[in-house]
């Protein structure tokens, strides 16, 4: 009988102990992160997030649009206190949306440059990339580059390769382009560049350089970071497509090159708003920035640290110098214009 109260005592004590560490774990320490990332970096950098400040984060991961339909879904229902995607073009979309909320913070003035955020702070920047001629060096000479607009020109005809319009850098392109020299001229622009495609626009950004090494075209238009990952790829061609091309940084004498960002804002209906920022202004700090730097081959939005070795080889360069977010608010119309001019 002894034992029998003992044991009975025992399962309780557990049971109240089990009780307690939930009790312990409100859900204000757990935050949850809808992002479209899924680079081993990032999941190192949460869990060190957790271990200096204790805030767990449950990370849900889909493709940005499905992301995007899931929080205007969901409404004030859902879990989401943080979204992270790529693109100022999709950060604008998701801002109109009205799917964030303003977020203001020191840490962040000081992490995060007026020109890699939402002038109403609704969202952040994560990382930096540009769009650049990539181009085979036995086919191309450096001293024939110069713009995006000279892509248009006949001498390029069937030479160039780039994806397709339906995909977002291209969107961001193109909005670009409408943001600096207005919707006619942009459409012009755009019609020049479908009339000297080498193919229908297909495949990502690396099928673009592969495309360019197997001399099915001279120059593709892609993001700068996959010639780092294909540098350091497990895959031998794209080791030696990357070690082939050469990078070209268009504009420099004139507008800039275009550059965009993945970026970061708290959902509106976020339930724990402060625990959110705090891992935003992680994400933007110096050590996570050096992380992103040394993995990804972005380029980090915080001004004290270095980029990799591989960008730094690739000299500075000038930017486009127009706001991101414009990148969101010509969006559409790039979008219907890209379509008009046939760009599939
Ligand atoms: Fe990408």
């Amino acid at each position: 009988m002894k034992k029998i109260y003992l044991f009975l005592s025992l399962i309780l004590t557990m049971l109240i102990l089990a009780s307690c560490q939930l009790g312990s774990s409100p859900d204000n320490i757990t935050i949850t992160v809808f992002t479209e990332r899924h680079y081993d970096t990032d999941q190192l950098l949460y869990d060190r997030f957790t271990e200096l400040t204790g805030i767990k984060v449950n990370l849900i991961r889909d493709e940005a649009d499905k992301l995007i339909t899931r929080l205007q879904n969901e409404g004030s229902d859902t879990e989401a206190d943080l979204l992270i995607i790529a693109d100022a073009g999709r950060l604008g979309r998701a801002k109109a949306f009205d799917l964030f909320q303003p977020v203001t913070s020191s840490i962040l003035e000081e992490n995060v440059p007026l020109e890699y955020k939402d002038p109403e702070n609704y969202w952040y920047g994560l990382t930096m990339r540009a769009r650049v001629f990539v181009y085979h060096p036995d086919r191309v000479m450096a001293s024939e580059l110069s713009t995006y607009e000279d892509l248009t020109d006949s001498k390029w005809r069937g030479r160039i390769v780039t994806r397709t319009s339906t995909n977002i850098y291209n969107q961001s392109l193109m909005a670009s382009m409408i943001a600096i020299m207005g919707e006619a001229d942009a459409k012009t622009w755009a019609d020049g560049i479908v009339k000297n495609f080498a193919r229908d626009p297909q495949g990502n950004d690396r099928d673009q350089a592969k495309a360019v090494v197997s001399g099915v075209a001279d120059l593709a238009i892609m993001n700068t970071y996959y010639i780092g990952r294909m540098l350091y790829s497990s895959d031998p061609f794209e080791v030696t497509v990357a070690e082939t091309v050469r990078i070209f940084f268009p504009n420099q004498e004139t507008t800039g090159t275009h550059i965009n960002v993945s970026g970061m804002g708290v959902t509106k209906h976020s339930k724990n708003t402060e625990n959110a920022i705090k891992l935003i202004e992680f994400l933007t700090s110096i050590e996570a920035q050096s992380s992103y730097a040394h993995e990804n081959f972005e380029y980090p939005i915080h001004q004290d640290v270095t980029p990799h070795e591989l960008l730094l080889s690739w000299g500075t360069f000038k930017k486009q110098e127009i706001t991101l977010d414009l990148l969101g608010t010509h969006s559409a119309k790039a979008i219907m214009l890209l379509n008009e001019v046939g760009w599939k």
